[in-house]
């Protein structure tokens, strides 16, 4: 498959797959999304030993789901919105290598989720990092309400999701969030190194140990993810969705009602 939205580079064991979107800062809309899914699905593991994600561009690793395509969905279609990054990011969980996130810019709702979708995050000293959805009348999606709660505790998760606040690396680094913090011109050569780490180890016992580890620490995973890309849907039945996104691309501050 050609890929419209990804930049896929491979050498020696180690590939570096960048979202490349730069007039919407990354955001994920439906073809990318589809297009990791086919990417991830089809990555040749006898090939490439180790995966780094990055976002395209100096400003964003992904700014989030797509809001113009959101902006109008009903809720099935948000159900089927949330479900299709639900599964690709579980396919990257579940993916049979180590997956390194490169953080190099704005992280938030779906890149956020992205990120954490991956099994060690490294950040820029410019990453930003946020759960904004709820600012938008809409839950966070592709399971990043179960994701979040698991790497950084029920408490700064729900302060993180309940306030939208948006976060600096070093923030993100206290809480867990991210392993390391770089320079942003490190960063990559910093991803670099530990894939060459890793590299050298023996992938079958690199791959039992990630399934050991997923194993005990997904164990709700698929009711949870479920029960989330229900509710994502159900927000789209809602006037505030509707607001909340229409806001946003009009840049406005929304004005929330309940309904
Ligand atoms: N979806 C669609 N377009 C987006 C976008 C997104 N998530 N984020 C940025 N863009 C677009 C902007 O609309 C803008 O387009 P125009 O030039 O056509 O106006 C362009 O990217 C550049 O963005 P800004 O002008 O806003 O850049 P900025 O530097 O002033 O602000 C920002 C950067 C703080 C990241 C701001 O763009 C922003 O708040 N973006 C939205 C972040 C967000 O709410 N993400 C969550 C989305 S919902 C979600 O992800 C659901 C889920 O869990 C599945």
């Amino acid at each position: 498959m050609e890929y419209s939205f990804l930049k896929i580079e491979s050498k020696d064991g180690i590939c570096i797959m960048k979202v490349s979107a730069p007039k919407s800062l990354n955001a994920l809309n439906s073809t990318i999304l589809k297009e990791i899914d086919d990417f991830v699905s089809n990555l040749d593991i006898n090939d490439v030993r180790v995966l780094i994600i990055t976002g395209d561009g100096e400003k964003a690793f992904v700014a989030g789901a797509d809001i113009a395509e959101m902006a109008n969905l009903n809720e099935q279609q948000g159900y089927e919105f949330s479900k299709l990054g639900a599964l690709a990011f579980r396919r990257i969980e579940t993916l049979e290598i180590p997956v390194i996130a490169a953080v190099n810019g704005f992280c938030l709702g779906g890149g956020c989720e992205l990120a954490m979708a991956c099994d060690i995050r490294i950040a820029s000293s410019k990453a930003k990092f946020g759960q904004p959805e709820v600012g938008l009348g809409i839950t966070p999606g592709f399971s990043g309400t179960y994701r979040l709660a698991k790497l950084v505790g029920q408490g700064y998760a729900k302060e993180m999701i309940f306030t939208g606040k948006v976060i600096k690396a070093d923030e993100a680094l206290r809480i867990g969030l991210v392993n390391a913090v770089y320079e942003p011109e490190e960063l990559m050569g910093k991803a670099m190194e530990m894939a060459q780490v890793i590299k050298e180890k023996a992938p079958l016992a690199l791959q039992y140990a990630k399934e050991c580890i997923n194993e005990s620490y997904d164990l709700y995973a698929d009711g949870a993810i479920e029960l989330e890309n229900k509710d994502f849907g159900r927000c789209f039945a809602t006037e505030d969705q509707k607001e909340g996104m229409a806001a946003f691309l009009e840049k406005r501050k929304p004005n929330f009602v309940g309904k």
